[in-house]
């Protein structure tokens, strides 16, 4: 064909880095390779059978058909009740809440909803990868804001005041992170908040890992800083992370009833709704919160265990040193004292030591590398002492 089969927007999207380290280690497993990998963004529990038996029936009576785009009614108001309780919003109404497949879809719709050429989008660095692609897939141009460790992770409201231009449309945070597990404090959020009413810009903020949290940490939400916040805020979040239920691809979404509207649209033009039947799996763990909770702390004792042991085999690697993340499970340690790239550095370990991480350069931050713990002990304690080896010959 004289121009080529595809549009701008393929020629240009990247494919997500992490799924890609993630099939590749798998298809090495596969291939029979004892590989390690600390490459996926995914609990490795099964999903709460409640949750399960929930959707089974759901299924078994015959719920699959259409439902509506923005979600099953029953599920939004649940949702609405969840985040009235927890002050998002001030009381969002059911209509302010869209149901998707997945939360990645929600940030997806929720950039395309209100940004498009002209508009620029500010991300802190690191970042998850799919950002700056959806931004790139809505016509907006990304202004990347970077935050070593030395800070946290974290960045300043001086630094983002230092970003805006008359284009800035929007801020997207996500606290706890990924890739660095970090979260911002109370008052360095509000700060933020802040500076978005008063210079009028929305922010998306992606809460995807909200209850995963270790050593007392508070998750702050900015939606939850008064009305003027209330207004700008468009909170994404999940049921993937918290409760093992990543393959089910149920995302959601609340914002101010125009954006709402506009992503139900946006959505009923696109995947029209979230898979039924899964949709009441996910009403029975809102419905079932206390029982939903106590899976998920279950979880958080593993998790948390790994994190430390983690931790502590990465820090006792000369030459690399790594933040005590507060949330999500992921850590993220700079390598940068070692002499090799990130991206030479994953390669290498997964072709010449069967580990897989990712590098950082996916996240826009070269030097460091993400491992996730939502792995066994086992594949910890052995992938930690072969990235001890590798450490210690390169
Ligand atoms: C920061 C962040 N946001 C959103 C998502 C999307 O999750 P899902 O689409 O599985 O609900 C992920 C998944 O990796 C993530 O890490």
């Amino acid at each position: 064909m004289k121009n080529g089969y595809l549009s701008q927007w393929a020629r240009n999207v990247s494919p997500s880095p992490t799924l890609a380290v993630d099939s590749k280690a798998k298809a090495m497993k596969a291939a029979g390779e004892d590989v390690c990998g600390f490459g996926a963004g995914e609990p490795d529990f099964d999903t709460p059978s409640f949750i399960k038996e929930a959707s089974a029936k759901a299924l078994a009576e015959g719920k699959t058909k259409y439902a509506p785009a923005a979600g099953i009614p029953p599920l939004r108001e649940a949702l609405a009740e969840r985040y009235a309780a927890l002050g998002v919003l001030s009381e969002p109404s059911p209509g302010q809440v869209v149901v998707s497949p997945g939360g990645k879809y929600s940030c997806y719709l929720a950039i395309l909803a209100t940004c498009g050429p002209g508009d620029e989008v500010i991300i802190p660095a690191p970042y998850w990868v799919s950002y700056p692609e959806m931004v790139k897939l809505a016509g907006a141009t990304s202004r990347v804001v970077f935050a070593g460790d030395e800070q946290g992770f974290k960045v300043t409201p001086a630094q983002i005041e230092d970003a805006l231009t008359p284009s800035t449309r929007m801020l997207i945070l996500n606290s706890p992170s990924n890739p660095t597990g970090c979260l911002y404090e109370k008052a360095e959020m509000e700060a933020i908040v802040e500076l978005a009413c008063r210079h009028d810009f929305l922010v998306m903020s992606d809460e995807i890992y909200e209850y995963l949290l270790y050593d007392g940490a508070e998750h702050h939400r900015p939606s939850s800083f008064g009305p003027e916040a209330a207004e700008r805020v468009v909170t994404v979040s999940g049921f993937s992370k918290t409760f093992s239920m990543t393959g089910w691809r149920l995302g959601t979404l609340v914002a101010n009833p125009e954006i709402a509207k506009a992503v139900a649209d946006l959505q009923s033009q696109t995947s029209s709704n979230a898979t039924t039947f899964a949709q009441y799996g996910a009403l029975e763990a809102m419905l079932g919160w206390d029982r939903a909770m106590d899976a998920v702390s279950e979880m958080l004792v593993h998790f948390d265990r790994r994190r430390l042991n983690l931790l502590e085999g990465l820090e006792a690697i000369e030459g690399v040193s790594c933040q005590r993340a507060q949330g999500a499970f992921y850590l993220f340690p700079n390598i940068s004292e070692l002499g090799l790239g990130s991206e030479e550095f994953s390669t290498r370990l997964l072709e010449e030591r069967k580990v897989a991480v990712v590098s950082g350069h996916a996240f826009g931050a070269d030097g460091y590398v993400r491992l996730s713990y939502a792995t066994s002990d086992e594949v910890i304690e052995k992938g930690l002492s072969r990235i001890q080896d590798f450490c210690r010959e390169i």
